[in-house]
């Protein structure tokens, strides 16, 4: 049918530029990741409102907890903050919260307040907001691979996909990552295997609702053969 929308089901964001954002205005990286969450809350509305099913905001990864103490705190309060003011605004909306990663490693109440948020999410919802926080995909697919070996038989693609952290969510379609840099950085790199990826050089806090439509204008453009002809 003429106009009609192509749109992702599954978007996953790489927010990167949080730093340098705070940077150029002499700020300390704090006030970028704050920015940069705010930003991260008024476009997950948006996705919702244009009919995207999942957002994954790629939020922490494994590899980040190696950054100066003082960044990583900054951040788990960021999450402590979020998850206490936010998220029941979200259910009331519709949204379910989801929380992918590895929690064990962070401090017990963030941990107990994203497993909180996870849990009161309503189970009819119309969209869902994943969080990926101390998310790698390699510790993710070892993790499985030894979940697998406990299981003692061997799987088949479906079953193997249900010790991935994103058991039961549809694998990314659309894969957006600001700040410039062209990589996945050990971001759903298993689920991504077919997905469209779409790099701009925004900085996220400065990533518009007018610059993700321009990006499933771009989405939509793009010719999915998934190896067919
Ligand atoms: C992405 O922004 C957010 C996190 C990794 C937590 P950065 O903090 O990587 O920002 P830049 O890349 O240094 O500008
Ligand atoms: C990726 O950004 C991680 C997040 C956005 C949470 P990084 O800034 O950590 O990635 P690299 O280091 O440039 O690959
Ligand atoms: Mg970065």
């Amino acid at each position: 049918m003429e106009g009609k929308e192509v749109l992702p089901r599954h978007v996953g964001l790489i927010m990167d530029g949080n730093g340098r954002w705070a940077k150029l205005r002499h700020m300390p990286r704090s006030y970028g990741h704050n920015a940069g969450m705010n930003r991260m809350i008024g476009l997950a509305e948006h996705a919702k409102a244009r009919g995207v099913k999942y957002l994954t905001a790629y939020t922490l990864s494994t590899e980040n907890l190696a950054r100066p103490k003082e960044e990583v705190e900054g951040l788990y309060n960021l999450f402590r903050k979020y998850f206490k003011s936010n998220v029941k605004k979200l259910y009331k909306k519709g949204s379910a919260v989801k929380v992918i990663g590895d929690l064990s490693a962070l401090p017990e109440d963030v941990a107990a307040l994203l497993r909180e948020g996870e849990e009161n999410s309503p189970a009819d919802a119309q969209f869902t907001l994943i969080f990926a926080i101390n998310y790698g995909t390699r510790s993710e697919i070892l993790r499985a691979v030894n979940l697998a070996v406990e299981n003692g038989k061997k799987l088949c693609a479906e079953e193997f996909a249900k010790f991935l952290y994103t058991d039961g969510i549809p694998d990314p379609d659309f894969i957006i990552r600001t700040g410039g840099e062209k990589r996945l950085s050990n971001f759903l790199t298993f689920q991504a295997a077919y997905a469209e990826l779409y790099f701009c050089d925004i900085l996220f806090p400065d990533f518009s609702d007018a610059e993700f439509d321009a990006a499933l204008d771009e989405f939509a453009r793009r010719d999915r053969r998934f190896g067919n002809v």
